[in-house]
């Protein structure tokens, strides 16, 4: 699948986009491990979170579906979990991998989980070694997928995560339900705590001081009743076209307002950019509410790095194509991380945007940009990651001439929905499969 892109006018609207990944995968393997019923609507039906519920499935648990968006998920208990016939398929989701291999960390059978090639390339020493420090056994593949699990009795330990991973620390914090004592994470800055505010309100204890979170082990979690928020990172996407598009107007309906995940809108507010915020009231412990923009009559060039880059690690591909346009030199630093997402996004974005016309240069940690530039349309390519992919694509929009977006397809690990969200709001965009052409 291709996208196709072409310069657009003034995007307007008021939509709301699907529902949070992170939260989604955490509801429902959380909602696994409950004493009883939980129900979870807004669940994102996307490919990254169908992998997680696919391993919930063959661990066991019962879940119906009575709509793509809503699951009713009978837990099993916090040790409720059987040993899955085969491998576990995480497809391409690096969540669904590192918070399974925690909670498996806890169960006394083998177990073994693997990804595709993509996920295959990313790095799970980071959550093997203090799960083995906490006595489960566990095997990487040279420090990669396949991942073998043979957990059992935990000890609680003091860890210092040496990056800001919300991946690692959630992953971390589930073993220690099952730990002998308390489990102590330090994290480096703070990174998306979706894990500590939906295991608080299913009953678990934890405690926050300052950067170290601490979890007691469990004897229990109860069922929860959700609706899981819009998805902040989807959101970008859109605010980010009506601020590079004259004219536009566009508000996004109930959608998470975690602080954690919010770093880019302080970023781009930085930069002078018309973003409203409007918190609306909480559900499952998150901050919910409306998220606006207007196009920005001019957007200044900022500095990105320290403990703003943790929270808004997922949206650097979309905010370097809002750099382009701002006046002076845009610099990220810090984020070193960005190189062992879904692509090398920091070789992949200066790559793909240089086709576009983009003054932008590679940093070990990150990339500078020179703006204000004029881009070309261009023949790009997603390399399979989704955020790429779409951060193109608005790229596309403000772009001369017609812009197309190779190997598109893997848009659905995330924001199904956003062709037609962003045709909605009147941009030239079109999905394509190959044969068409
Ligand atoms: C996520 C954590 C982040 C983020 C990913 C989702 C999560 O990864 O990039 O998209 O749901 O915990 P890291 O923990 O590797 O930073």
């Amino acid at each position: 699948m291709r996208l196709r892109v072409r310069p657009s006018t003034r995007l307007r609207g008021t939509i709301s986009v699907p529902g949070d990944k992170s939260i989604s995968h955490r509801a429902l393997m959380f909602a696994a491990l409950a004493d009883g019923v939980s129900g979870l609507h807004g669940w994102l039906p996307a490919a990254d979170c169908e992998a997680t519920l696919r391993c919930i499935r063959a661990l066991g648990i019962q879940v119906e579906r009575p709509a793509p968006d809503q699951l009713i998920v009978h837990g099993g208990g916090l040790r409720g979990l059987q040993p899955a016939p085969g491998p576990l398929n995480c497809g391409g989701s690096g969540t669904t991998m590192r918070l399974l291999m925690g909670i498996l960390a806890g169960f006394p059978f083998p177990s073994t989980l693997v990804g595709n090639p993509q996920l295959s390339r990313r790095p799970m020493e980071r959550v093997a070694q203090p799960l083995r420090q906490m006595g489960a056994e566990v095997i990487t593949t040279e420090g990669h997928a396949p991942v073998y699990v043979r957990g059992g009795a935990l000890q609680g330990i003091r860890y210092e995560l040496p990056v800001a991973s919300a991946q690692v620390k959630s992953a971390l914090l589930l073993a220690g339900l099952y730990a002998d004592r308390p489990t102590t994470v330090i994290e480096p800055a703070p990174a998306r705590d979706h894990t500590e505010r939906l295991l608080g309100a299913m009953g678990a204890s934890l405690e926050r001081d300052g950067g170290s979170i601490t979890i007691h082990p469990a004897q229990r979690l109860l069922p929860i009743s959700l609706n899981i928020p819009g998805d902040p990172s989807s959101a970008a996407f859109l605010i980010a076209a009506a601020l590079v598009i004259p004219g536009s107007e566009v508000e996004i309906l109930n959608v998470l307002l975690n602080p954690t995940r919010l770093g880019w809108v302080e970023a781009w507010q930085a930069m002078g950019a018309p973003i409203r915020v409007r918190p609306e009231g909480e559900t499952g412990g998150e901050p919910v509410g409306r998220l606006s923009a207007i196009a920005a009559s001019r957007l200044q060039a900022v500095e990105v790095s320290g403990p703003l880059v943790p929270r808004m690690i997922d949206e650097f591909p979309i905010f370097a194509v809002v750099a382009t346009q701002a006046e002076g030199l845009t610099q990220v630093r810090d984020a070193a991380e960005l190189r062992v997402k879904e692509s090398d996004r920091i070789a992949a974005l200066a790559e793909e945007l240089r086709r576009m016309g983009a003054r932008i240069e590679e940093r070990p940690d990150g990339f500078a940009i020179h703006g204000p530039t004029p881009l070309r349309g261009a023949v790009v390519h997603s390399r399979g990651d989704h955020r790429l992919a779409m951060a193109l694509a608005v790229a596309g929009l403000i772009a001369q001439g017609e812009t197309i977006v190779e190997d598109a397809a893997c848009i659905s690990d995330s924001f199904p929905g956003f062709v037609e969200t962003m045709q909605a709001l009147g941009a030239e965009i079109e999905l394509r499969s190959e044969d068409v052409e």
